[in-house]
């Protein structure tokens, strides 16, 4: 099978970590599979590999310095411009704050910044300063701008420590790289309606009835569909992340007003996933006045929402895809059945509730089933891989190969 790296520009990043000679070996497989790679190193990365090896394994001279590209025609932008993906490998700390913080005071982060590409980064780094609130939320911001990350790895460091940091193996790395530019443009022409997050039904100013989702799995289902090439409509209820580049957010508070934002955009929608947990009751009246403390006991009316998947399961247009979520703590496979043809959708995914994986954490597990069965269990993984599995098996449903 031809790999998608096949005549592809790879821009490759190499920054100061141990982990560059490793980079030897990336370079070397990018070149088997078919791909020209231009090599990018920082000042520091130079100190640990000569640019003269990437220079011999990528058969172009490889780059260091922002101010030596005029003699030679090939300025940042002109590097930025041709590239078909961007791999920074090994990213360190030091790059990754700066590309999440826009800052560009060398050829490798100035050109980053100009990319239009796929980007992939592969982190390497001591396991304290992985584990670093800044590096965290620099890795959240740059997934929040659609860059792919391929590891870091768990294992020995070169500092003797053990833990999360060790640059993923050259292999992983082009594979990543594969996949992300095997799904680049997949959706392209398509809108992908996503929900996510819980909804929140106020009973009084203060106070309301809400549920423990964070909104991970729909947000990684919508920056995925957006990595893809899908016009991608979020409908999210109240949540603390950041939204992912490139999509429409529409903020919704309570079922409701979550009811309205998908009615009006699933009209143009080719596929509505309702990763959101959607309260099935809400207060009967909301006061507009704090209630005050009684008596000993009180009771709160509920009424019913309305169930959106089942609506839009109702008046669903030929060729439209429905997919439904179903978070169960029991009887996970009957249940998400018995949803999935009651609210007559093409595609349900039934994950755990409790645990490691459902709400709130960075795992989950799905198992997906159709309207013929099951089509796949995607095992205990990152909801960026399983947004990933997801939308593989939504890509082939759209082309009509895997749901009669
Ligand atoms: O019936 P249950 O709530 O378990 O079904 C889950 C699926 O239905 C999810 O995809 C959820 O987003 C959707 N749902 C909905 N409206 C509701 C309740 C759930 O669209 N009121």
């Amino acid at each position: 099978m031809i790999s998608p790296l096949a005549n592809k520009e790879v821009l490759l990043g190499v920054t100061g970590g141990i982990a560059a000679y490793k980079s030897a070996e990336v370079v070397r497989l990018f070149r088997e599979k078919g791909a020209s790679v231009t090599v990018v190193m920082t000042e520091s990365a130079a100190r640990f590999v000569t640019p003269l090896t990437f220079s011999a394994l990528s058969g172009r001279p490889a780059r260091t310095n922002l101010f030596d590209g005029y003699d030679a025609a090939i300025s940042h932008i002109e590097l930025s411009a041709k590239a078909d993906i961007f791999v920074v490998a090994p990213a360190t700390a030091n790059l990754i704050g700066k590309a999440a913080s826009g800052i560009a005071d060398d050829l490798l982060s100035t050109t980053l910044l100009a990319v239009k590409c796929p980007v992939l980064i592969a982190p390497a780094m001591n396991c304290r300063m992985y584990d670093s609130p800044a590096v965290k939320r620099n890795i959240e911001t740059l997934r929040g701008f659609g860059y792919g990350f391929a590891g870091p790895d768990e294992g020995p460091m070169a500092c003797g420590e053990y833990g999360w940091g060790r640059m993923s193996a050259p292999s992983a790395v082009a594979e990543a790289a594969e996949a992300m530019l095997a799904h680049a443009g997949q959706f392209a022409g398509k809108t992908v309606l996503v929900t996510a997050g819980p909804t929140l039904e106020d009973m009084d100013p203060v106070r309301f009835i809400g549920n423990r989702s964070s909104g991970r799995m729909g947000y990684a289902v919508a920056r995925e569909a957006a990595r893809r090439g899908a016009r991608v409509v979020l409908v999210s209820g109240p949540v603390s992340l950041v939204p992912p580049a490139g999509v429409e957010l529409v903020s919704v508070r309570s079922a409701l007003e979550m009811e309205a934002a998908v009615n009006a955009a699933a009209k143009d929608a080719d596929a509505v996933i309702m990763a959101a947990a959607v309260s099935d009751y809400r207060p009967e009246t909301v006061s507009h006045t704090k209630i005050k403390k009684g008596a000993d006991e009180t009771t709160v009316r509920l009424v019913k929402n309305p169930d959106i998947l089942a609506g839009l399961g109702k008046r669903k247009r030929p060729g439209q895809l429905l997919v439904g979520f179903a978070a169960e703590t029991d009887d996970q496979e009957k249940n998400a059945k018995a949803k999935l043809k009651a609210k007559r959708l093409d595609l349900i995914a039934a994950n755990p509730v409790g645990g490691e994986t459902g709400f709130g954490g960075d795992l989950n597990r799905l198992r997906l089933y159709g309207r013929a069965g099951h089509l796949l269990d995607t095992g205990v993984v990152t909801k960026a891989e399983a947004a990933r599995a997801l939308l593989d098996v939504i890509f082939d449903a759209m082309q009509g190969l895997s749901l009669k």
